[in-house]
Order: structure tokens, then sequence, then C-alpha cells
């Protein structure tokens, strides 16, 4: 499959809708990711801030983004500021954008190069009251290293004293949440290479394969489909790893009799897939697995109703811990009666499903958007019910992507959950 991207026209509507939700006398500064050091003089893999390719399509290190759209001077509205190709840089690293690409790409028409960027910049704020910076609000992120958009908020408020600073996170986060029409055509060419790599799993697994020789299977699937990789680490758990909600080592062998809980997803023109299969090794459910995985898929299965206008992530998580709290009775991990004496602090469900069953997908796996975030049609989460019961070593998760809408749309319907496909795909 062809990679692909977005046209410019996708870029510059999320600009325009960006900048006309700013105050009047207003400049805004969207940072890129920072090149991270792995070691030595190695870094990381880069990838591009969510952010800024929301806004540019731009996918090179180093680019910024200015928008001020009551300057008086039409050029200065917008502007992205790259770095100045030279001949040794692209002796050693390749290409770098030109002007015209910039151009092309994002459909800005004012390019800068960055040598320029703090002379013009100050002319933007002096034209200014207001300097919206662009923190990372994401609820759950909390960490000591810095980033560019950080560091540049402290710097400002040094420098410009006299400035407001003011959040462009909530306006962003706004617009990213509202997918278009083309970010859910990415999405669900996400999810069609990760139904592939699935089906490819179920095709290689079997008694003594290493978890790590299954996630080559699926980055080779992945690959070779035009996917960028894994949108995040995959876990490849089998048996009692399933436990470990956040396992990533995929070290281990994977033993007859076993389950295998999967959570992985293809990366796709920077949109992320996020899937969650849980297979029995040898290719056959036993009596147990079968009852504990068909709880947790009729769960799954009534839960996806719940994905309509109107809901939140905060009523999706507490009408599925009560069904699954049901299952949990019918599968005899506690009864009825248990629960009626239990501790509302700690209720008995927490014991076996300790996380929630929802987030946002898009550009970032964990999307923005919070729990109390209304759903409203094109708005795509993941619905992912688990059960964790760890005296059988047994771990269960099946999560699918979802489209919000009357009737919610399945962008992981292909990918198959049913144990009897499952059965007959291993059995091949
Ligand atoms: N793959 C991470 C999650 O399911 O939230
Ligand atoms: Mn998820
Ligand atoms: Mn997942």
């Amino acid at each position: 499959m062809k990679r692909e991207s977005f046209k410019k026209e996708f870029f510059t509507e999320n600009r325009k809708k960006l900048a006309g939700r700013l105050s009047p006398k207003s400049v805004a500064i969207i940072n890129p990711n920072d090149e991270l050091t792995r070691n030595g003089d190695q870094d990381f893999p880069y990838r591009q801030s969510s952010d800024m390719f929301y806004l540019t399509g731009l996918i090179q290190e180093k680019c910024i983004l200015t928008l001020c759209p009551d300057h008086p001077e039409e050029s200065m509205r917008e502007i992205v500021f790259t770095i100045k190709p030279n001949k040794q840089l692209e002796t050693w690293t390749g290409h770098k954008y030109t002007k015209e690409e910039v151009q092309r790409i994002s459909g800005v028409k004012t390019v800068k190069w960055l040598e320029d960027f703090d002379m013009t910049f100050r002319d933007l704020v002096l034209s200014s009251e207001n300097i919206y910076v662009n923190l990372n609000e994401y609820a759950k992120y909390l960490t000591d290293v810095e980033y560019m958009n950080n560091r540049f908020a402290l710097k400002i408020k040094e420098m410009y004293p006299a400035h407001n600073l003011r959040r462009l996170a909530p306006f962003i986060t706004g617009q990213r949440l509202r997918k278009k029409p083309e970010e859910i055509r990415v999405l669900k060419a996400a999810c069609e290479i990760t139904n592939r790599a699935f089906r490819r799993v179920l095709g290689f697994t079997k008694p003594g394969v290493m978890e790590y020789e299954v996630d080559a299977e699926i980055t080779y699937e992945f690959l070779k489909n035009g996917a960028q990789g894994h949108a995040y680490q995959p876990i490849i758990a089998s048996g009692r790893n399933a436990l470990v909600l956040h396992y990533i080592e995929n070290s281990m062998v994977c033993s007859d009799g076993e389950l295998m809980l999967l959570d992985f997803g293809a990366e796709y023109n920077n949109y992320a897939a996020d899937c969650s299969r849980t297979i029995p090794v040898n290719g056959k459910f036993t009596e147990r697995q079968k009852q504990c995985y068909e709880a947790v898929l009729r769960v799954q299965k009534e839960a996806i109703k719940l994905y309509v206008p109107g809901n939140t992530i905060d009523k999706v998580n507490k009408a599925v811990w009560k069904m699954m709290e049901k299952e949990m009775i019918g599968l005899g991990l506690f009864s009825e009666e248990d629960v009626k004496n239990q501790d509302p602090a700690e209720p008995l469900y927490t014991k076996y499903l300790m996380h929630g069953v929802a987030h946002f997908i898009g550009l970032d796996v964990h999307d923005v958007g919070g729990k109390y975030e209304k759903f409203e049609k094109g708005m795509v989460l993941t619905c992912e019910p688990g059960l964790y019961i760890e005296e059988e070593g047994i771990g269960i998760r099946i999560e699918n992507d979802i489209v919000v809408g009357d009737s919610p749309i399945d962008l992981m319907a292909d990918i198959p959950r049913e144990v009897r496909d499952i059965e007959a795909l291993m059995s091949k």
C-alpha cells in the first residue's frame, strides 16, 4: 500500500479555524517536538508533534509556526520558520525542505529561515497584546522532561512580562477531537493494516514461538503495507504476562494451553490504530478460557452501542464496569451477596478490571480529550473492556476503535474476534 498524506487545504483550514478562535491582537506560537538524544550522538527516531502536523503537515524537525491573524501586513499573519538547507547538512542527513516545499505541503505562504526567527517574532509580539503558547495539557501527563513549547513559554514570560500569556491547548484539543472525513479515512487505513497484521499472527502463532517473533510478524506486515510502524510499544503478552497491563518486554516463550494478549496498532499518516485481541497459543480455547473470553466479548458488543452523541468516557466506564461486574458474578469470581457487602470505595470488580475502557484516538494513541467531553458524531474512541484473573493466570482484553454516531461505526469490524473465527483461522 502506498503512503499518503493530506492535501494542503486540510492544514490551511485547521489553521484558519484556530486563528479565528484567538482573541483580537494575538500571536500564537506552535513549536515542534525536540530531537531527543538516545546516547552519544544518536537520537531516537524523530516524530513530529501532533499539533504541528495537524496545523502544517510538516514532519521535519525544527519547524516553527506562528499565527498573528490581525497583523497589518498579510504576509506576517502565518509564518513557518525552518532550517536553511546547506550542502554539508544534506550530505550527512539528507534533504531538508525548501521554502517551496513548505508552501506546497502546508499552504503557508510566508516561509523564513530559523535565523530570522528572533527579529520576526519580536515584530509579531509588539503588534499583539496576547501571546498564545501551546503547552501539553494531557491530563495524565506528568514528567520532569522539558519540551520546546514549555521552554519557550518560560522564556517569553521573562522577555515580555507586560503581555498576556494565554493557553492554546484548549482550542487545538477542541479541533482535534472532531475528526474530518479524511482523518477517519486514514484511521480506517491504519485499522485495516492492523487487521492484516493480526491475521498474519493467527497463521503464525503456535506453542514454542517467542513473543518477539510475534512482534516481528506484526512489524513486517505494518511496514510492508506502508505504515510508519507501531503507533505505540506493542504488548505481546502470553500467559501470566497478560496480567501486567503495560507489559512491553515481549521476550518470553508462548506456551501450550496459554492465552496470548496482543495490544498493537499501526501508525499510518501519523494516525494511530489501537487494537487488542486475545487468542489461545495452541489455536483452541479451553472451556474456561472461552467462558471468560465470551464474557468480555459480550460486554464489548453492548458497550459499543454506547458510543452515541451525548455520552462521555466517564459514563461508558461506569456502564461497562457494571456490565463486567455482572459477568464476573456469572464466572464465579464473587457472588451478588459479596457485592452487596463490598466496600463501596473499593468495589470487587476492580480486582479483575482495573482500567478505564475508552480513550480518544487520532494523531496520538491516547489522543486529546478528557473523560467528561461529550461525544459528538465523528469523534473516535477505543472500546476496550478487559478481565484479569490473577489466580487463574488469565488476562483478556478486546479493543476496537469506534466512530461516534447515532449508529456507531466500528473501524475494526473486520478484525476477527469471535471464538469460532479465531480458531478457524488458527487451524489453517
Ligand atoms: N494501547 C494502549 C491502550 O490500549 O490504551
Ligand atoms: Mn487503548
Ligand atoms: Mn491498546
